[in-house]
């Protein structure tokens, strides 16, 4: 099961949510591979993987696509393990932003789905954290993916964010992946205690959209498990936000496993 974090506003916790729902996967003893889309590089680093090394990254694989790459490597040469159990990366590298013209040239967008499949019997779990853009690699990651996920941290901007979103991800749908599945809206940095959130998730619902039951509060834990390079499985398994990843990892093992 391939899954890609997506949205397009900036900040809202895709790099946070695609890594510690990794990370619970990787606890769970299954094997788990992370794409990190993002030239950031946000969730490359919370992972405990060091971009600027010598390993291969998914900047090298996109390289290999256009010919500016030419070793002959297969799709495993640029995973890495992770410090952390069953949890390997595919890592990021700013360079990704100098390739993406050329990728974008040639009509490249399909080229993700090929590698993930080759890999598709390395791994039980993949999660796709993408750039804070519809741009050519959130594109291809929506197209190699089985299931979408919308982080939504309740601003007010957020949910028109969420209606342009949703139109280019129907299109790209329509006309790339008709397979592709919206399988929920996760509400991060929730406070139960403000009005707005509230008024915004009933927005959503109101819409007919999936908003998974489990939500993420905010917490300073968060903060500090991307200092230490730990997701928060790993950093402290029995804090309450690390409960709620695991409770909504829970939630979508369930879903993937309930009939049609
Ligand atoms: N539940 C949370 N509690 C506290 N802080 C959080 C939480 N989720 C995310 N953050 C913080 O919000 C910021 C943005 O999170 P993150 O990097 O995961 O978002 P993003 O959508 O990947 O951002 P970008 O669009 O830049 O890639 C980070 O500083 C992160 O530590
Ligand atoms: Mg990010």
């Amino acid at each position: 099961m391939k899954r890609v974090v997506f949205n397009q506003k900036g900040g809202v916790g895709k790099s946070t949510i695609s890594a510690n729902l990794a990370a619970q996967s990787a606890r769970q003893g299954l094997r788990t591979l992370l794409v990190d889309l993002d030239a950031q590089g946000n969730s490359t680093h919370y992972c405990g993987v060091d971009v600027n090394n010598d390993g291969l990254t998914v900047a090298d694989m996109f390289k290999q696509v256009v010919g500016w790459f030419s070793k002959p490597e297969p799709p495993e040469a640029f995973v890495r393990p992770t410090p952390f159990n069953h949890l390997f990366v595919l890592p990021s590298h700013p360079s990704l932003a100098d390739v993406e013209r050329e990728l974008e040239n040639r009509y490249k967008m399909f080229k993700l789905k090929e590698t993930l499949s080759e890999l598709e019997t390395e791994f039980d779990r993949v999660y796709i954290d993408t750039p804070p853009n519809f741009n050519f690699y959130s594109k291809a990651a929506l197209i190699a993916a089985d299931r979408f996920i919308v982080p939504f941290d309740c601003d007010d901007f957020s949910i028109q964010a969420i209606d342009r979103l949703l139109q280019n991800v129907l299109e790209l749908r329509a006309d790339h992946n008709p397979e592709l599945q919206l399988e929920g809206i996760v509400i991060n940095q929730f406070n139960a205690q403000a009005k707005l959130p509230i008024e915004l998730i009933a927005a959503l619902e109101a819409k007919s959209l999936p908003v998974f039951a489990q939500k993420v509060h905010s917490s300073v834990k968060v903060k500090e498990s991307h200092s230490k390079r730990m997701p928060l499985p790993y950093l402290a398994p029995a804090h309450k936000v690390s409960m709620q990843f695991a409770q909504l990892w829970e939630e979508l093992e369930q879903g993937q496993n309930a009939p049609q």
